[in-house]
């Protein structure tokens, strides 16, 4: 049954991919009718009206989806159906993937595993499958921007699907299938250095030859498009992430055919989204003034008050005035192409290929380092590190307040976490979108401390983000000194300490965070890594289960009521209802308390973890699987990946 219902959904992923296209049948945009009276621009002081249909229909189906959770996660004195159906609206739970490289893809997908109720095994063992169900909105940046699109573009396999059946060879990131090789660049180096910067990009895998990203680009220039590296960094990716097809890696696919897949358009899945910053000046100072842009379906744009603009996705790469096509009646669609925007959520190329030159890595030796800088240094002059969005959709807004912006014939963006806010909360927790619940998904640092929803919070003061909704944190030390990140905290558990934070009467949604950490596997490996074995690959993703089901809730086995205490919690504060004694043991244990420990500078007092802490004392890894797999065919993450405690693999060597 199990089997029919999965090939079920593929067929119809499948079937899905094919179905819309840019244009041009190519990675190129092309050019098309536009639309009669429209202005492809409004201002971003609501959500638009398709994202509020759509939410309005999805809440019918979350809305049964969270009575079926609450109801299997046995909470005590609660009528989930009552509750829900006599509830002032519809809850809006929320996911954000954080950024952190393969590492928060692959912990991001143990723990999307986790919430996901198709996932075999999550279920039944009390995992928190169905919340993936019950939720409304899908966030990711970066690594986690990987995951989200790379499931979106599919329209939602499962984790199981991918990593266990893997039809398409998807996230295969053993050491043939790198993107980059430390061998391919030092073969493109000294070309790139004497000839054309260009011929570096040779060393990028799948870049030669026929249907090659090479060609792909060529397509897009020969169609008057500028391309940069991010072109070439997408189009890599997609080589992993989204399935070759007939279509050479969905080269025609645009972020915008998300409305089209039928998921989607049975609201079937959260809404999806993945962001980027916008760097309107030419300095490198990333900090968190810049502008958060975020590409969903509908839109691409901002809620931030210097852009405050959101414009139509299908229609991005047409040239406008103010949202007014220039040429009236021609305007551009598959410049949204879906690797693109991958690649721009993530325009760490330059990063990576740095990171073979570190000054403390012995990589490579001190000749070649040297002349790997030049190179480096050439291709940030000549403007490569970085994408490129022209025309600018925003150019000339009547809604944006900067002037820089909105004069430049190009959008320059970059990287969502370059200003240390690794998780896509600021946009998510607009008060626009009014959330409940959000999980917060932490997989950015090595061992993360917290710094990035820190930065969320902080965030929220400053005139440029005068719509996001946060709650009170503690600074970095006091994640460390309370155990915050080596067991799931709740942030925000009571809406009446939190009136000074409220925007417009929207009050900030309870957090729900998660950070990686070891249980089975040392899943600290590092940003920059892009090889990982298949047995490596599973084992981060175990380990992401781990740590969402709290070691297969053997630390906890009320923690999938916990849970289901926050999701409910903000709902009962609008109808003034009281917690239950289960639901008030349950924050007693989670929420941060409002306590605090100070100390300037870094402050790393424990290294190392136990089940709930962090400590300097020893550490081993656990094992939570005492051999009892049963079917090695049967298609669960959780008896497939059932592997013995595992050694710290030397995963980049
Ligand atoms: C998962 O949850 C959805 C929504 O509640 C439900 O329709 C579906 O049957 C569930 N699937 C499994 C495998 O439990
Ligand atoms: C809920 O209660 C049922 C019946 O008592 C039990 O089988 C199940 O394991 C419980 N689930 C949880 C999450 O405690
Ligand atoms: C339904 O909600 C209203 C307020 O929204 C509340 O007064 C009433 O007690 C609720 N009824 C139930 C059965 O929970
Ligand atoms: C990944 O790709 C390599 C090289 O093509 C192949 O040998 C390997 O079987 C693939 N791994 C999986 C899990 O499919
Ligand atoms: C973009 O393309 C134009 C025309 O092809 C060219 O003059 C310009 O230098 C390009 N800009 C970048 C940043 O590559
Ligand atoms: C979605 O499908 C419709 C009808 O097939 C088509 O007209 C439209 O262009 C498609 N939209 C996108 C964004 O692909
Ligand atoms: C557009 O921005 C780029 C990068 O900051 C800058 O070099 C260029 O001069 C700007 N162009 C205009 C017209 O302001
Ligand atoms: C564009 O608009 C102008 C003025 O509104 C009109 O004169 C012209 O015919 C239009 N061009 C096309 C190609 O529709
Ligand atoms: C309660 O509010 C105060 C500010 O009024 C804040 O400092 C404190 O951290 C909040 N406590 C919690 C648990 O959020
Ligand atoms: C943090 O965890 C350690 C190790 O489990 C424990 O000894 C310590 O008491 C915990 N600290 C707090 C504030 O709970
Ligand atoms: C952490 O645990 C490891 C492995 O048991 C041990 O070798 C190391 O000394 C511990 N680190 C600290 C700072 O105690
Ligand atoms: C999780 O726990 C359940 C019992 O609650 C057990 O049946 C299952 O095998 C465990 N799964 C793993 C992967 O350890």
């Amino acid at each position: 049954m199990m089997n029919v219902l999965l090939i079920h959904l593929l067929l119809l992923a499948l079937i899905n991919v094919t179905q819309a296209w840019s244009p041009t049948g190519s990675y190129a945009p092309g050019k098309v009718q536009c639309p009669s009276n429209h202005d492809l621009l409004r201002e971003g002081d609501s959500i638009s009206s398709e994202e509020k249909d759509w939410v309005k229909a999805r809440h019918e189906k979350t809305d049964k989806a969270l009575i079926e959770y609450l109801n299997s996660s046995n909470l005590t004195d609660f009528d989930a159906k009552k509750f829900i159906r006599n509830a002032t609206r519809s809850p809006n739970i929320a996911l954000a993937f954080s950024g952190g490289g393969y590492r928060a893809m692959l912990s991001g997908a143990g723990q999307f595993a986790a919430l996901d109720n198709r996932t075999v095994g999550v279920d039944e063992t009390n995992g928190l499958g169905g919340i993936f169900q019950s939720s409304t909105y899908l966030a990711g940046l970066l690594g986690g921007g990987w995951l989200v699109g790379s499931l979106a573009m599919q329209d939602f396999p499962s984790v199981d699907e991918i990593v266990l059946e893997n039809p398409n060879d998807l996230w295969n990131l053993t050491e043939t299938k790198q993107i980059i090789t430390k061998v391919s660049v030092i073969r493109n180096l000294v070309p790139a250095l004497w000839g054309n910067i260009q011929n570096f990009f040779k060393a990028v895998n799948g870049y030669n030859g026929k249907n090659g990203i090479g060609q792909e680009l060529q397509e897009k220039e020969d169609a008057g498009f500028n391309t940069t590296i991010t072109d070439i960094w997408g189009r890599a990716l997609a080589r992993q992430l989204l399935p070759k097809g007939k279509d050479n890696y969905m080269n025609a696919s645009t972020w915008s055919d998300i409305r089209n897949n039928t998921g989607f358009k049975n609201h079937n899945y959260p809404f999806p989204m993945v962001t980027a910053l916008v760097r309107f000046s030419k300095s490198k100072a990333y900090n968190s003034s810049l502008p958060v842009v975020e590409f969903n379906p509908f839109e691409i744009g901002s809620f931030d008050y210097s852009l405050n603009s959101f414009f139509d996705t299908q229609y991005l790469g047409t040239e406008v005035n103010n949202g007014k096509p220039v040429k009236n009646s021609t305007c551009v669609k598959g410049f949204d192409n879906a690797s693109f925007i991958l690649g721009t959520t993530s325009s760490l190329f330059n990063d990576f290929l740095n990171s073979l030159v570190c000054d403390d890595c012995h990589s490579v030796n001190f000749f070649l380092k040297m002349i790997l800088r030049r190179v480096l240094t050439k291709l940030s002059n000549a403007y490569y590190d970085i994408a490129v969005f022209k025309p600018n959709p925003f150019y000339k807004s009547r809604y944006a307040k900067n002037e820089e912006i909105v004069n430049n014939s190009t959008l320059y963006l970059i990287d969502g976490g370059l200003a240390d806010e690794s998780l896509p909360l600021s946009n998510l927790m607009t008060k626009e979108r009014k959330l409940d619940a959000v999980f917060a998904l932490d997989n950015s640092e090595n061992w993360p401390n917290g710094k990035s929803i820190i930065k969320t919070y902080e965030r929220q003061f400053l005139d440029e983000d005068d719509k996001t909704v946060c709650p009170y944190v503690p600074g970095e030390s006091s994640f460390q000194h309370f155990n915050l990140t080596a067991k799931p905290t709740f942030f925000g558990c009571d809406a009446k300490n939190m009136t000074d934070l409220a925007k417009d009467g929207v009050v900030p949604p309870i957090v729900i965070y998660l950070a990686n950490r070891p249980f089975e596997f040392w899943s600290n490996t590092s940003l920059l890594g892009l090889k990982y074995s298949d047995p490596q690959k599973k084992a981060m993703i175990r380990n992401g289960i781990d740590v969402t089901s709290r070691l297969n809730h053997t630390l906890d086995s009320e923690w999938q009521a916990c849970v289901g205490c926050a999701l409910i919690r903000r709902e009962q504060e609008r109808q003034g209802i009281k917690q239950s004694e289960q639901c008030e043991r349950c924050f007693a244990d989670y929420c941060w308390d409002g306590s605090t420990f100070e100390v300037e500078g870094d402050y790393f007092p424990n290294v190392n973890f136990t089940k709930t802490g962090l400590t300097n004392d020893s550490m081993h890894l656990w094992d939570t699987k005492p051999g009892t797999s049963t079917n090695v065919s049967s298609i669960s993450v959780l008896s497939y990946l059932g592997f013995k405690k595992r050694q710290l693999f030397d995963l980049f060597s």
